[in-house]
């Protein structure tokens, strides 16, 4: 009898345990494990394991060639077409492993946008067909839904009252600020559920960078935002965590307000209060 009792309370315990794990893994909308990366012979990154909140902001600091843009480039299976680029290990996106060998990376990069350091809006095409070209291209024709997406997109980058008189007009027309949020525009047309900002404000003046900030702050009620910053208070204004790498390595990941009040890493702290980097 007791013993069946004590039987029954470890398993009681197990299944507890086992929710628990089950509840935490859901709200880890991306789970990096054991990812390196190589440029040719150059390791890059060393065995970084990262788990990252559902609809939450997370920013990546580090300084100059810490591998933050080889990390965010790696989420994406970016880093693998650059010439001599190499990765392995998992990144694990709502339990599916993008490093699987059957994934289709065209369905990764449509689940997982990017808006790189440079505004590159297509320079060729209008404001309206920057946003409405990767719709096209995945095979939507129903003009109705795509003009409905190019406006929500649009508005999603609030970009929309600025150029909703001259969408026919070149997208290579507009002002730098405004150029990344169409690039922003063009990264969410394709509904992605997790956003990659590699130094999205880093061209830009501080009004456009705020307006950004802002939009990186609605954009988290809907998405997951992974953001590489060298600007130590956009990371503390805008995100939820950061990652402080260095040499390759993360070498520590916590609440923001922990990393910029009271870090765990004695490195972390040299280099937040500017003693290098
Ligand atoms: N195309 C490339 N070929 C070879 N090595 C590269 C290439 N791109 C980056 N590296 C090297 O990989 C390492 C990580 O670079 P990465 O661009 O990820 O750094 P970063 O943290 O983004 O730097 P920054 O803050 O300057 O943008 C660096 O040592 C860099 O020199
Ligand atoms: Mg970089």
């Amino acid at each position: 009898m007791i013993d069946d009792g004590i039987k029954n309370d470890k398993s009681i315990d197990r299944d507890t345990q086992s929710i628990r794990e089950q509840e935490q893994q859901k709200v880890h909308k991306v789970s990096v494990k054991n990812l390196e990366a190589w440029f040719g012979t150059k390791q890059a990154l060393k065995n970084i394991n990262l788990d990252v909140k559902e609809k939450t902001v997370t920013a990546f600091i580090g300084p100059s060639g810490c591998g933050k843009t080889t990390l965010i480039r790696c989420l994406n299976r970016m880093h693998e077409m650059t010439p001599g680029g190499k990765a392995k290990g998992h990144v694990i996106i709502d339990g599916i492993d993008i490093y699987d060998i059957n994934i289709d990376p065209v369905i990764i990069k449509r689940r997982i946008g990017m808006v790189f350091q440079k505004p590159n809006p297509f320079p060729t095409m209008s404001i309206y067909d920057n946003v409405a070209a990767g719709l096209k291209l995945n095979g939507i024709r129903d003009k109705r839904l795509i003009d409905e997406i190019v406006k929500e997109s649009l508005e999603g980058a609030a970009l929309w009252n600025e150029v909703k008189n001259e969408l026919g007009k070149p997208g290579m027309g507009l002002s730098g600020g405004q150029q990344q949020r169409l690039c922003i525009a063009r990264a969410l047309a394709m509904q992605p559920e997790v956003l990659l900002m590699d130094e999205p404000t880093s061209a830009l003046d501080p009004i456009a960078s705020s307006k950004i900030e802002d939009l990186v702050h609605d954009l988290k009620k809907r998405l997951t935002v992974i953001i590489v910053t060298h600007n130590m208070q956009q990371a503390a204004r805008v995100s939820d965590d950061t990652v402080f790498m260095y040499l390759g390595e993360m070498i520590e990941h916590n609440p923001t307000k922990k990393i910029f009040e009271n870090p765990e890493k004695e490195l972390t702290e040299r280099y937040i209060s500017g003693k290098f980097g």
